[in-house]
C-alpha cells in the first residue's frame, strides 16, 4: 500500500466514516489527487488549462476538484482516459461514498473496489447507483477542458429568470395528490423533485444530500428520498427522518396556477 493510501485510509478512519469489508487483496488505488479551485462563477463554467495539471495531462491521469464548502458544489473527479479525451463525474462513491480513483481506465472507489465506467455506469458491485456525469468539452488547440456545472436533462424545462416552470400537460402526474416530478434543469445542473403533498399543497426540494453531497433518490418504501451512501432519509418536505445527516435538504418556492406549478430556484 503507497505511503500516500496509508495517508488516505487514515484519514479516513479519522473522520470515522465506514472502511470495513476492504479486501486483503485490493489493487493500490488511490483517491484522484486534490485540486483546490475557485467556487464556480454565475455561468457555472470551470475552465481548467490542462498542462498546468500533470497529474490530469498525462494520459491515464486524473484529479479531484474540491471547491470552497460554501459553493455548495460536489467534489469532481476529472479523468483523462486516453489522448485527447477526459470525463468529468461525481468524486463521491455511491455506495458509502468515499472519494473516487481513477485506474486509467474507469473510475475506482478504494474503499470497497466498485468501479465505474467513464459514461458513470456501474461496472463493478458493491455500488449499483451510477456516478452522476458533467458535461465536459476539452480543445485540442487551446488545451482548455470546459466543465458545465449547470447543464441539465434535455428532458426536463430549463431554468428561465431564476424560475422552473412544470405545466400539467408535461408532468400529469403533479395533478394527483402523491404526484411527483423529477429532473436536472439547465441553469441549475442538480436534480430537484417537485411533489403534491397529500394536503393539496406541492414542495420542492433538492437531491444534495446534507451530509457529505451524495444525491438523494425517491424511495417509495418509505413514501421518501433516501440517500444511497450512509443512508440518511428524508421527508418529501426535505426533512430529515434518520441520520446521519442532521440538516434538512434544501427546498424551493412552488407556486401553483391554472396551468401548472412554478418552482422558484435559487
Ligand atoms: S464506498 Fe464502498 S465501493 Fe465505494
Ligand atoms: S452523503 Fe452520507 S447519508 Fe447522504
Amino acid at each position: 500500500m503507497s505511503s500516500s493510501r496509508r495517508d488516505f485510509f487514515k484519514k479516513v478512519i479519522g473522520t470515522g466514516a465506514v472502511v470495513a469489508g476492504l479486501p486483503a487483496c485490493a489493487p493500490d488505488i488511490d483517491p484522484s489527487p486534490v485540486l483546490d479551485v475557485p467556487a464556480p462563477g454565475e455561468d457555472g463554467i470551470v475552465s481548467l488549462v490542462v498542462p498546468r495539471y500533470p497529474d490530469l495531462s498525462r494520459a491515464g491521469g486524473s484529479v479531484t476538484l474540491r471547491f470552497p464548502g460554501s459553493s455548495g458544489q460536489e467534489n469532481l473527479l476529472v479523468v483523462h482516459p486516453t489522448e485527447n479525451t477526459y470525463a468529468v463525474l461525481s468524486a463521491t462513491c455511491t455506495h458509502v461514498g468515499c472519494p473516487m480513483g481513477f485506474d486509467g481506465t474507469e473510475a475506482v472507489c478504494p474503499c470497497h473496489l466498485s468501479k465505474f465506467s467513464i459514461t458513470g455506469a456501474v461496472t463493478n458491485a458493491p455500488a449499483t447507483v451510477p456516478l452522476k456525469v458533467y458535461v465536459a468539452t476539452y480543445n485540442a488547440g487551446t488545451q482548455v477542458l470546459n466543465i458545465e456545472l449547470k447543464s441539465g436533462d434535455t428532458t426536463f424545462p430549463s431554468v428561465v429568470n431564476g424560475t422552473l416552470t412544470l405545466t400539467f400537460d408535461q408532468f400529469p402526474a403533479l395533478r394527483d395528490v402523491g404526484g411527483v416530478a423529477s429532473g436536472r434543469p439547465t441553469g441549475y445542473g442538480k436534480t430537484v423533485f417537485i411533489f403534491k403533498l397529500e394536503d393539496g399543497t406541492y414542495s420542492a426540494v433538492d437531491s444534495i444530500c446534507t451530509h457529505t453531497g451524495c444525491e438523494v433518490k425517491l424511495e417509495e418504501s418509505i413514501n421518501g428520498l433516501l440517500c444511497p451512501c450512509h443512508a440518511s432519509t428524508f421527508t418529501k418536505k426535505g426533512d430529515v427522518t434518520q441520520g446521519p445527516a442532521t440538516l434538512p435538504l434544501k427546498t424551493f418556492t412552488v407556486a401553483e396556477n391554472a396551468s401548472g406549478v412554478v418552482v422558484t430556484i435559487t
